[in-house]
């Protein structure tokens, strides 16, 4: 146990957090932990009493996203690539379970970087889940996405049952891993869960505004024109402390109750159409949109949250018609007056310079 994890909550007491193998808490990897989803796991799990250890190799160039934390009690930092297999072995070591957030995330990335997608999305993430019976992980979480699911009637919400239909490379690569991990199921020790969220909002350290709440809240709260396009189209949003509390869930459950398991993260609330989405802004902001038909995105989905609300009783507790006037707000207090000159910072255009698409 290092210094940094004797100041965090004794292990086994009432209300904290499971013993580890270290005999203190419990540690977590989150592989892709200085993300948007990641920033408010990390500090939600090390305000947990968790012991953490990201790695990250900040592919937007966003370190500022840990600077906040990096001497918390119980964190660590490996600053790498997943696909380093030495890496890999450095940030598992003394780790429990292993979350895997890190991946080319989002359509437009994916179709501008589609080798490096495939190097980091399937090649190094399939290769990681290898690696996790040598370090004796626990448990093994991955984030899919409802993407997964494409094109659906408007009339049908879609469950974990339900054919999917990957329209972008982004949704090819989780459906493959997905597959990739359902398939071996019984020749691992690890107990993994794969996890299909909806498109997250709401605030975090690294703040991405290329995710459509976001994207329509920061333009209408600046009053930026701003077209939207095919408003009849629907998906389901998720707040990411939500997306946390259901990661944070699934680490707790009984392992039975979620081996092998596919959950989608979200809540039946929070379907909306774009126009639904604008509709809510507009009750607090005037602002000048323009609706466009016939878009480049044929993704049309609702979407069923019964199954991770049955067995595993989770509820989600934010809603898009609470967060928009706070990110409203937010804007327009000046939070965000650098997303522009800091674009890269903000959303998943642009990778950083020196990173490879194959290793
Ligand atoms: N944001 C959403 O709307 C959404 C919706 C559904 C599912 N998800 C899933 O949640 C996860 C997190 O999404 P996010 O929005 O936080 O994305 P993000 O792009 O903000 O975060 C991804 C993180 O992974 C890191 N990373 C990428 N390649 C890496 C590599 N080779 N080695 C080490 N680190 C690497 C990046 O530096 C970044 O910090 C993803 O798996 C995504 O598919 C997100």
């Amino acid at each position: 146990m290092t210094l940094q994890d004797s100041k965090l909550p004794q292990a086994g007491a009432a209300g904290a957090v499971p013993t580890g193998k270290s005999g203190g808490p419990a540690r977590v990897c989150v592989v892709g932990g200085a993300g948007y989803v990641g920033s408010v796991l990390v500090r939600t799990l090390l305000a947990r009493g968790y012991g953490v250890t990201v790695l990250d190799n900040f592919l937007y160039d966003h370190a500022l996203s840990v600077e906040g934390i990096y001497d918390e009690p119980g964190y660590r930092l490996v600053n790498g690539d997943l696909r380093r297999a030495d890496v890999v072995a450095q940030a598992l070591d003394g780790v429990d379970h292993v979350v895997l957030l890190a991946s080319l995330v989002g359509d437009p990335i994916s179709k501008k970087y589609p080798e490096l997608t495939r190097s980091v999305n399937l090649d190094g993430s399939q290769a990681l889940f290898a690696a996790l019976d040598t370090h004796d992980i626990d448990r093994f979480v991955f984030t899919s996405t409802c993407s997964n699911y494409g094109l659906m009637d408007d009339n049908t919400l879609a469950d974990e049952t339900s054919s999917l239909n990957p329209l972008s490379l982004y949704a090819e690569t989780k459906v493959g891993f997905e597959q990739f991990v359902l398939g071996q199921l019984d020749s691992h020790k690890v107990c993994p869960t794969l996890l299909r969220i909806a498109t997250a909002f709401g605030m975090s350290q690294r703040m991405r505004f290329d995710l459509t709440v976001n994207e329509f809240g920061r333009a209408m709260a600046m009053k930026t024109p701003l077209d939207v396009y095919d408003k009849d189209t629907w998906r389901p949003y998720a707040h990411v402390r939500d997306i946390s509390g259901a990661i944070i869930k699934v680490l707790e459950s009984d392992s039975a109750k979620v081996k092998g398991e596919v959950f989608n993260v979200g809540s039946d609330d929070n379907n909306y159409t774009k126009a639904m989405l604008v509709e809510e802004f507009l009750r607090h902001v005037d602002a000048p949109v323009a609706f466009v038909e016939k878009g480049a995105d044929a993704r049309n989905y609702r979407v069923s949250f019964a199954k991770i609300r049955t067995q595993l009783g989770f509820e989600a507790q934010h809603s898009v018609a609470e967060f928009v006037p706070q990110l409203i707000s937010a804007v327009q207090d000046g939070l965000y007056g650098r997303a522009d000159t800091l674009k890269t910072y903000y959303g998943n255009y642009q990778v950083r310079d020196g990173v490879p698409d194959t290793l």
